[in-house]
């Protein structure tokens, strides 16, 4: 499923960033784009990030 349109990340890309590493979102929108257009995917890329955080 896509979490920003904008730029085509999808919750996948979000969970593969976080296994590669990734813990912030300040990270995660450096190495994604996400959330760098109109900005709406960015609770639900928070939620997801926090939730991959919790299951690692
Ligand atoms: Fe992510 Fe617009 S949907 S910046």
């Amino acid at each position: 499923m896509y979490v920003c349109l904008c730029k085509a990340v999808t919750d996948k890309a979000i969970k593969q960033k976080v296994a590669e590493g990734v813990s912030t979102m300040r990270e995660l929108k450096m190495c994604t784009g996400l959330g760098s257009q109109c900005g709406k995917c960015t609770c639900q890329a928070q939620q997801i990030l926090h939730t991959e955080l919790v299951n690692i």
